[in-house]
């Protein structure tokens, strides 16, 4: 319980030992199982380990220590190696309560990132393709965790790495040629453009000749052929429209657009400084790394002299290293790009830098749909700006049914349907693959991002004109388990949002707020909030706002807009 009052156990009691004894000792302060042993529980065992004295003295010099703590303790008790706490539950819910109701947005804010920077790497679709799942996958991920880390004091440096460079453009260059006409591209580019590159690789079967010209394509725009460019910068641009499209929808932005195609002229140095270390080795005309036992060895040059992937995103981790300072860089990329990290960071090490343990893939799984991967290629290309507008009108049914007569339909109703999809998204923990199901996820009920911004809607009516005084409230009350729980979650969403930074899993804040609605919606059942006796109702209500403080800052940290009415 109460996460706050454990910390203060954790670092008091860490302090004293330090000062007394000059040892570090890391304590643990948990919660019983059992509610009737206590609120708090600390087990002595570490430090009757470090300090080699009798059980029932340290557990004696502790409870002491405790004593001397100013802390809503009613009482201590110990049974074997172990120190149990009472709470004063009604005077550490008050205190928590106005806390919150102080604090506001800023309720939760932590400072475990402070003075430090984070870069992230996210979203990174591949222009002249079709957006795909796996690319909204890490576009919602990557923004979450943004704003999580932001939250907890991190600066952080959003890059947004294009796939803008790579043979494939060769090709596309090479088919553009041949068979492509600008007009017709125009009408809906990114179609017409996949049409083209699937045209080529069917031609190609029948005539390998093209592969060498698409490579030769692909080199003339290495040399900065500037016909080749231009058309390779009129089909970014045009893939970029989609892109924005979508990230205009969410509400979206990064702090860099620098994709692959920036660091065209950075990868020769880092070739050469492999080849300086001695890393490089010749074989059948390509230049690769040997990766050892556990790894297939790193391709890094092609025969054709043709720049790959991973020699692309070596570039660019020093660069970024460099430029941004990070202490941490994250990639928000699917699961089977796992190899390619792990060499990555593998080269990082060999090439005897030391932070490849700070390049860490934020990795996530498929979409399934009924078991099967959800896929956009292969011609069905179901645009997922259309999707994201599908359940918006999904929403927009639901709430003209239910609330005929709100202004402002659509406005609530786009947010609704984003809340719809990108909780679907973050509620799983990204390493899984996901059954997604849009007109589940947009439903008012069940585990929902309509369902958290329902509850907030819910609360914002009870409170709409109410004036209270926190600081007059009936302290007892929270004796009470369902208000007591309540307060507890409130208490723990400063934890909840550090551990989901430290797991860089948005699904810890998405479950958390899930049940923090639960419990309300129940108290909800369970009371009456604007009751007559004014201590009651003011505890009432300083409850339910800090509930809603909670959810709305909750929502915000997913990129979900919390709303007043729906
Ligand atoms: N464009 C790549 C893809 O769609 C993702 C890039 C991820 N980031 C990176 N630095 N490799 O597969």
């Amino acid at each position: 319980m109460i996460d706050h009052l454990k910390q203060e156990l954790k670092k008091g009691l860490e302090n004293y030992y330090l000062n007394k004894y000059n040892i570090e000792i890391s304590m643990v302060v948990e919660e019983p199982k059992n509610a009737s042993l206590g609120d708090i529980s600390i087990p002595m065992f570490s430090v009757v380990k470090t300090l080699r004295k009798p059980m029932p003295e340290l557990v004696n010099e502790a409870i002491e220590v405790i004593n001397g703590f100013v802390l809503p303790v009613l009482d201590i008790k110990s049974v074997g190696a172990f120190i149990n706490l009472f709470v004063d539950k009604a005077q550490l819910s008050v205190s928590i309560i106005n806390k919150c109701l102080s604090s506001g947005d800023e309720f939760g804010n932590s400072e475990i990132g402070k003075g430090k920077n984070v870069t992230l790497d996210y979203s990174s679709p591949n222009i002249a393709k079709s957006f795909s799942i796996g690319h909204l996958r890490s576009t919602m991920i990557g923004n979450s965790l943004k704003l999580i880390l932001r939250k907890c004091g991190y600066s952080t440096y959003a890059i947004n790495y294009l796939g803008d460079w790579g043979t494939q453009f060769g090709k596309m260059i090479v088919a553009y040629k041949k068979w492509g006409n600008k007009e017709e591209i125009m009408s809906d580019p990114i179609k017409k453009l996949t049409e083209l590159y699937v045209k080529f690789h069917v031609e190609a079967e029948k005539n390998p000749e093209l592969e060498d010209e698409a490579r030769e394509a692909f080199r003339k725009m290495e040399l900065a052929d500037p016909e080749y460019l231009e058309l390779w910068r009129w089909i970014k641009d045009e893939s970029l429209k989609e892109s924005q499209q979508i990230y205009d929808l969410l509400e979206i932005d990064f702090d860099s657009y620098n994709g692959e195609a920036f660091f065209n002229d950075k990868m020769d140095a880092v070739v050469d400084e492999l080849d300086s270390k001695g890393l490089l080795v010749e074989d059948q005309g390509a230049k690769i790394v040997d990766m050892g036992e556990d790894m297939p060895p790193a391709l890094i040059k092609r025969s054709d002299g043709g720049s790959l992937y991973i020699t692309r995103d070596l570039a660019a981790v020093f660069y970024r290293k460099k430029e941004y300072k990070f202490d941490k860089i994250l990639y928000v990329v699917g699961n089977e790009q796992k190899l390619h990290f792990n060499q990555l960071k593998k080269l990082i090490d060999k090439m005897g830098y030391d932070f490849a343990d700070n390049v860490i893939h934020v990795n996530f799984g498929l979409y399934l749909t009924n078991g099967k991967k959800a896929s956009t290629r292969k011609g069905n290309v179901t645009k997922l700006y259309d999707v994201l507008q599908t359940a918006i009108k999904l929403a927009y049914d639901l709430i003209n049914s239910k609330n005929p007569d709100l202004k402002d339909k659509e406005r609530v109703a786009k947010y609704v349907g984003i809340a719809a999809i990108v909780f679907g998204d973050l509620k799983n923990f990204r390493g899984l693959d996901v059954e997604f199901n849009l007109e589940q996820s947009v439903k008012f009920e069940g585990q929902t991002g309509p369902y958290l911004q329902y509850t907030g809607v819910r609360i914002a009516s009870i409170l709409r004109d109410k004036e209270f005084d926190s600081n007059n409230c009936e302290a007892a009350l929270f004796e009470k388990p369902h208000y007591f729980e309540l307060v507890k979650m409130v208490s723990q969403f400063k934890s909840t949002i550090e551990k989901a930074a430290e797991e860089c899993a948005p699904s810890v804040i998405a479950k958390y707020l899930l049940s923090l609605a639960q419990s309300f919606n129940k108290f909800y059942s369970l009371e009456k909030i604007n009751v007559e006796d004014e201590k009651i109702r003011n505890t009432n209500f300083a409850l339910a706002k800090s509930v809603r403080i909670v959810l709305n800052e909750g929502l915000r940290l997913l990129g979900i807009q919390y709303l007043d009415e729906m």
